[in-house]
């Protein structure tokens, strides 16, 4: 008897599996991503304990991030100041500060600066903005020590009397630069200077980067491009795209 089936059915089956299975993969997908709060943190911006003013701090007095974010340049985590930090100026400044009181109780101490007596030192409830899921993997010594500045992730932390979300940090933002790192790559000494313009550095230092087709009428983004690509072979700088980079 002929065969009514042809051979290639065999595999029908199969086939019909993995496209139904590959559906299904697709639209769990689809409402864990839009179902999440993930989509909407752009513009998180919690009530802080303290009205601690980025501003104030790092654009009109002139901080560097390193003097409280000080485990930035040197391992995975960015570390939140304690209140030590804090208190090395404030015993002398804005003292008996009513928006300081939750700084003085954390130290233990009175409007006056007195220990308060039995007062235990608890440390200031900050609230956390940004959070990787604990499936993916981030490093931060790893991207400030290659030309990452903060405000590539971060924004214009400088400019915020309170910080917020500023920018998605999903997967696509991470693989994004991953694959054109050149789009953001500056020198190492500029990554903490958050008001950085890579048109004014190059107009200063092109000569001595060795840019021969340099043009002071370069864009922003054509300096940047020029820069970062320079830059990018000078170090040999290769983000990694692979799916073991970030997930473990
Ligand atoms: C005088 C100390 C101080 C300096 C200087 C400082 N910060 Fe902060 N930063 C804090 C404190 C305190 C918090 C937690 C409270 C808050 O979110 O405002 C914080 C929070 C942050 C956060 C949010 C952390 C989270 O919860 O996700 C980012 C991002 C940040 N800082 C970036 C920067 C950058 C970039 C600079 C330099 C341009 C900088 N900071 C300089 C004290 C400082
Ligand atoms: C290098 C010194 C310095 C450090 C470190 C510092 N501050 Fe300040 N802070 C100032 C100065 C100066 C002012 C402005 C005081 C004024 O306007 O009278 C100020 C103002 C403030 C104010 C406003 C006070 C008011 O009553 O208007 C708050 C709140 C504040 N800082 C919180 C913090 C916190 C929280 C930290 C630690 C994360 C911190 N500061 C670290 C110098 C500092
Ligand atoms: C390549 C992107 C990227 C760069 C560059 C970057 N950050 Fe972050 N930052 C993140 C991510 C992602 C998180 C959340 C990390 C996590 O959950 O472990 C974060 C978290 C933080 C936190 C919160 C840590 C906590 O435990 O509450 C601080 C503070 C911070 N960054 C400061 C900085 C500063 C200061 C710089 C520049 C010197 C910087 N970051 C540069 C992506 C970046
Ligand atoms: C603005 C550019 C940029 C963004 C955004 C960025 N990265 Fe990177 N990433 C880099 C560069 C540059 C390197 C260093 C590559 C090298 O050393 O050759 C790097 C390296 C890494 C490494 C390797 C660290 C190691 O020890 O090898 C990990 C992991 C990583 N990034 C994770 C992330 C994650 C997760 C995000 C998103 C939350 C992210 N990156 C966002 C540019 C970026
Ligand atoms: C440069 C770092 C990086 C690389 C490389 C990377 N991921 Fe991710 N991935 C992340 C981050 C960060 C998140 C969390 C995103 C968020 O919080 O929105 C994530 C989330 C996910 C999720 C959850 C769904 C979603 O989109 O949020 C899946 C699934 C996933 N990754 C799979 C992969 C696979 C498969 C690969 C390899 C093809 C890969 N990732 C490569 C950083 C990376």
């Amino acid at each position: 008897m002929a065969n009514i089936f042809p051979r290639w059915t065999n595999i029908l089956p199969l086939k019909i599996a993995i496209c139904l299975g590959s559906m299904a993969l697709c639209v769990v997908a689809g409402f864990s991503y839009y179902g999440t709060p993930k989509t909407q943190r752009v513009g998180y911006m919690p009530d802080q304990p303290i009205p601690y003013d980025h501003e104030l701090h790092v654009k009109e007095l002139g901080l560097d991030c390193r003097y409280c974010h000080s485990f930035v340049d040197q391992s995975g985590h960015a570390n939140i100041p304690s209140a030590n930090t804090c208190w090395n100026c404030h015993q002398h400044v804005a003292k008996g500060s009513e928006k300081l009181a939750p700084l003085r109780a954390a130290l233990g101490l009175d409007k006056d600066h007195a220990p308060i007596e039995g007062a235990k030192r608890t440390p200031i409830q900050w609230v956390r903005v940004h959070k990787t899921p604990d499936y993916a993997f981030f490093d931060h010594s790893a991207h400030v020590n290659r030309g990452v500045s903060c405000v590539s992730c971060h924004g214009q932390v400088n400019e915020m009397p309170v910080v917020y979300h500023a920018e998605s940090l999903s997967m696509e933002f991470c693989l994004d630069c991953h694959r054109a790192p050149e789009k953001h790559l500056r020198p190492l000494e500029e990554v903490y200077n958050l008001e950085y313009n890579p048109k004014e550095y190059l107009a200063q230092h092109h000569a001595a980067l060795g840019v021969e087709d340099y043009d002071s009428n370069w864009s922003e983004k054509k300096a940047q491009l020029e820069l970062g690509h320079l830059l990018k072979e000078k170090w040999s700088v290769t983000p990694r795209t692979s799916c073991a980079t970030c997930h473990h």
